[in-house]
């Protein structure tokens, strides 16, 4: 009954099995390695994209405030979510990397920018003054920090609106493989298809030791990235490492198949909260994240059972009446089973 984060789940059997079979020998170093090529071809024939240029790195924050940082000038305004792990979870990266640009925040249910407020937060953004900061980029989450997905049309809206005004798209995919299972959206509908110009894919929340991929969908900014990486010291010397996760991650269409796991134990998660007494959603839930109230008693329940997760926002107290209700953020990962989520739910009804 673990439903911390899905960060807290094990490696997938044949990532690890990848990395050993990756253990053997001499290869060339900084991304020279032929595991590396495959993975390249890989992701570009998965995104239909066969120009777009290809990274690894080994956290979210930083494939965010790399990509954000080679799309948006030192001057620039990225427009994204109050929730956004860029605005709240990153301790300021995107605004080092980028040297100076302002996160501006558009607000919408469930943790999705509408396109209303988007179009209205660029246009506020007085352009040609210079005491202000200058329209910079658009950062999407799919899925969203608050377990919802944006559907491609969504996405595509906000893309639209972002290029009305010249802007490039960024989006955050720390999920992506659960977001596309969710959507049955291609790689390239959910992306470049709806005008997204660069992508964090994640890995690790799915079944990687610390893997995120950055596709670039214009050719014409890989060599930026590449040295913002460098400079940055995100550039790995061992990268085989990396590139043997990734590529058992796409082999089999793996990744796919983790998310579909995850996303139905939350979807099974979600249906027994909100039937449990007391139980009410607060998002929907869309993949593999939950967010809830239950009444104390049912936490103390549960939390005396073992179960592990956090309330949500995470300062919250168990103290209190046993009715009275807590909120709480539960995820499900690729190695959560139908019976963790069973008895979790026969916990928390007593
Ligand atoms: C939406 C989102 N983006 C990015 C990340 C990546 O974070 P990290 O730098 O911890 O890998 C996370 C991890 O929690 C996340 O939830």
């Amino acid at each position: 009954m673990y439903f911390a984060s899905d960060n807290t789940a094990p490696v997938h059997p044949k990532v690890m099995e990848s990395l050993t079979r990756a253990n053997a020998g001499y290869a060339p170093s900084y991304g020279g390695d032929a595991i590396m090529d495959t993975v390249r071809a890989r992701i570009r024939e998965l995104f239909e994209a066969p120009q777009a240029a290809v990274y690894l790195v080994a956290t979210g924050s930083t494939a965010n405030a790399l990509s954000l940082a080679t799309f948006c000038p030192p001057w620039g305004a990225v427009y994204c979510h109050p929730r956004a792990h860029i605005e709240e979870d990153e301790c300021g990266a995107p605004e080092f990397y980028t040297g100076g640009a302002k996160l501006v925040l558009v607000d919408g249910d469930d943790a999705k920018m509408t396109p209303a407020n988007l179009r209205q937060k660029i246009a506020d953004t007085v352009q040609g003054d210079v005491h202000r900061v200058q329209r910079g980029m658009v950062s999407i989450t799919n899925v969203t920090e608050m377990g919802a997905v944006y559907s491609t049309a969504e996405v595509a809206a906000l893309c639209d609106i972002g290029k009305s005004f010249g802007l490039p798209c960024h989006m955050d995919g720390a999920r992506f493989a659960n977001a596309l299972v969710a959507t049955n959206a291609s790689p390239a509908e959910m992306t470049w298809k709806a005008g997204i110009d660069v992508l964090s894919f994640g890995g690790t929340k799915n079944g990687l030791m610390g893997v995120e991929a950055v596709v670039i969908f214009d050719p014409e900014k890989a060599w930026e990235f590449e040295l913002r990486r460098k400079r940055s010291g995100h550039l790995f010397s061992k990268h085989r490492y990396l590139s043997a996760q990734m590529q058992a991650y796409l082999a089999d269409d793996l990744w796919l198949s983790l998310a579909r796991d995850a996303n139905a134990m939350g979807a099974r998660l979600s249906a027994g909260i909100a039937a449990a007494k007391g139980g009410k959603l607060l998002h929907p839930t869309d993949a593999n994240m939950v967010f809830a109230t239950l009444p104390r008693a049912a936490h103390r329940r549960a939390k005396d059972a073992g179960a592990t997760y956090h309330f949500w926002p995470v300062d919250r107290s168990l103290d209190g009446p046993d009715d009275a209700a807590l909120s709480a953020r539960m995820v499900c990962s690729w190695c959560t089973t139908a019976d963790d989520v069973d008895r979790f739910l026969s916990t928390i009804s007593g």
